[in-house]
């Protein structure tokens, strides 16, 4: 029968022959991606995966994971497909006319397991309790095409605004498949283990799916990669320039475009941005900001700055949290006194950012970890640090301690910079920017965890060491002054 779905048709060649993808059970090759969580909110979910050739698509669900009670809904469910391309070279996106689709249904009828395109199912369960575990199972029509067992949960958002614990993880450059990033994640799994809190989000800064950001790329460099968070914890990406090869920010479309499902309408939260190029999000009291600083106008008279600055201006949280691709800080494998994109971010939206009271900009593109002391108003090129560090001590509780800012979001009371794009890729320097407090040339990731007044990160490299420590407390008020002669980082051996 043909359901009423709303089908977008689009091209995925290099899945069509590239069968060697992660499944949510052993031995269940029907699925070829996923299953894998978007959009969380407090009352809703996305829960999305792929198969070949189509299925009569059902999520059950229930607190309980012996009895998942409730069915998701028809109407609930968005469908797109790959078009018969075996062979192309390069995908592309097409819709699928009603003409195409008639005749693809008919065909269906008369060979019902003779259709071999790519299924990707969307399927949207709504009227969640907020901050509420839920188990999940994947049906085609009444028999289950995943495992009934404990593996495959989600848990909805606090309530907007409730003082709610979240621990993040924030990964970038990490799109190789390789070993590298493997031992990254495996890092990062010993250290929630430990630490015994697991992850409420994921945020990515980009560059996932080396090196051109296509189906078979983001199989091999993401969704086969983590796939075990991924069913269990939302990813919120941001777009790299890899992604960028094959996607583009100004229509909303390609590979990147197709694997995620991305606020439009302000949905979790934030002022509507009416693309997934661009979006924000809350998460109890913390607001997050994502951008795209690859291919989108980033003036500050442009719409996504236009945008921001009227998001910031409505957001009521304790925090904000701001990533994207291009940092506006560097001197790992990237230069940001040189290069357009970040002297752009730097000089464009840097400005807006502290003027809304952001507390952390999370970036990656360049592969090193740099994190900065408490900096604010460093617009200038090349950049300085003098005039600029509002603390410039290490950050550390146990060391200098935590920086200090007033409670709630105020204007250009510092930020801390961290560039994380050590997720995967081989790591470089070729400078010292001088308002970093922390430079590290190791593959890692960083995991924030925010609790009431206090933020605490932590960077693990890929051996499980925890190589930087800081925190930012936001308690009373806070006088904001500027550090003469701050300190400086080492400079590189034979650095001009
Ligand atoms: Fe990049």
């Amino acid at each position: 029968m043909l359901k009423r779905f709303s089908v977008v048709c689009l091209s995925v060649a290099a899945l069509l022959v590239t069968p060697t993808l992660w499944a949510a059970d052993e031995g269940d090759e029907l699925i070829l991606r996923g299953p894998y969580l978007q959009s969380v909110t407090e009352s809703s979910i996305h829960i999305v995966w792929r198969t070949r050739g189509q299925i009569d698509p059902v999520v059950r669900y229930g607190t309980k994971v012996r009895s998942m009670k409730e069915l998701s809904s028809e109407e609930n469910v968005q469908l797109r497909i790959s078009n018969d391309v075996e062979g192309m070279s390069k995908p592309q996106l097409h819709i699928e006319t009603p003409a195409e689709r008639e005749k693809r249904e008919k065909k269906r009828q008369k060979d019902p397991t003779g259709d071999k395109n790519v299924f990707q199912y969307e399927v949207k369960l709504t009227g969640l309790a907020p901050d509420t575990k839920y188990y999940y199972r994947l049906y085609d029509g009444d028999t289950a095409i995943t495992k009934k067992n404990k593996a495959l949960h989600f848990v909805t958002m606090p309530p907007f605004g409730a003082d709610a614990s979240a621990r993040i993880w924030v990964v970038g450059d990490s799109g190789t498949g390789g070993r590298d990033q493997k031992q990254v994640y495996e890092a990062m799994l010993d250290y929630v283990d430990d630490t015994k809190k697991p992850l409420d989000m994921y945020l990515h800064v980009g560059d996932m799916a080396y090196s051109d950001g296509a189906n078979y790329e983001f199989d091999k460099g993401f969704f086969n990669v983590y796939g075990d968070t991924l069913r269990n914890v939302t990813v919120w990406p941001s777009m790299g320039n890899h992604e960028g090869k094959t996607s583009r920010g100004t229509t909303a479309t390609g590979p990147y475009y197709d694997a995620y499902v991305l606020p439009t309408k302000g949905e979790a939260g934030g002022v509507p941005s009416g693309t997934e190029a661009y979006y924000s999000f809350d998460y109890g009291r913390i607001h997050f900001v994502c951008l795209d600083s690859h291919d989108l106008d980033r003036k500050s008279t442009g719409p996504m700055a236009t945008w921001l600055r009227e998001d910031l201006n409505q957001a009521d949280a304790d925090w904000l949290i701001a990533f994207w691709h291009h940092p506006p800080y560097t001197k790992g494998s990237h230069d940001s006194d040189k290069e357009g994109q970040l002297i752009e971010m730097r000089q464009e939206i840097m400005p807006i950012m502290e003027e809304g009271g952001v507390d952390i900009v999370l970036t990656g593109h360049s592969h090193i970890y740099e994190r900065s002391m408490l900096v604010d108003g460093a617009y200038a090129t090349p950049t300085i640090a003098e005039g600029v560090i509002l603390d410039d001590g290490d950050g550390n509780p146990a060391g200098d301690g935590a920086y200090r800012k007033s409670a709630g979001l105020n204007p250009h009371e510092g930020t801390v910079q961290i560039v994380a794009g050590h997720g995967g890729a081989g790591v470089r320097r070729k400078g010292t920017m001088p308002i970093m407090r922390e430079i590290i040339v190791e593959h890692g990731s960083v995991i924030l965890d925010v609790e009431g007044d206090t933020l605490i990160g932590h960077m693990v490299n890929k051996k499980g060491a925890v190589r930087d420590v800081f925190s930012i407390e936001k308690k009373g008020k806070v006088v904001v002054k500027r550090v003469e002669n701050p300190w400086q980082p080492e400079p590189m051996k034979n650095e001009k």
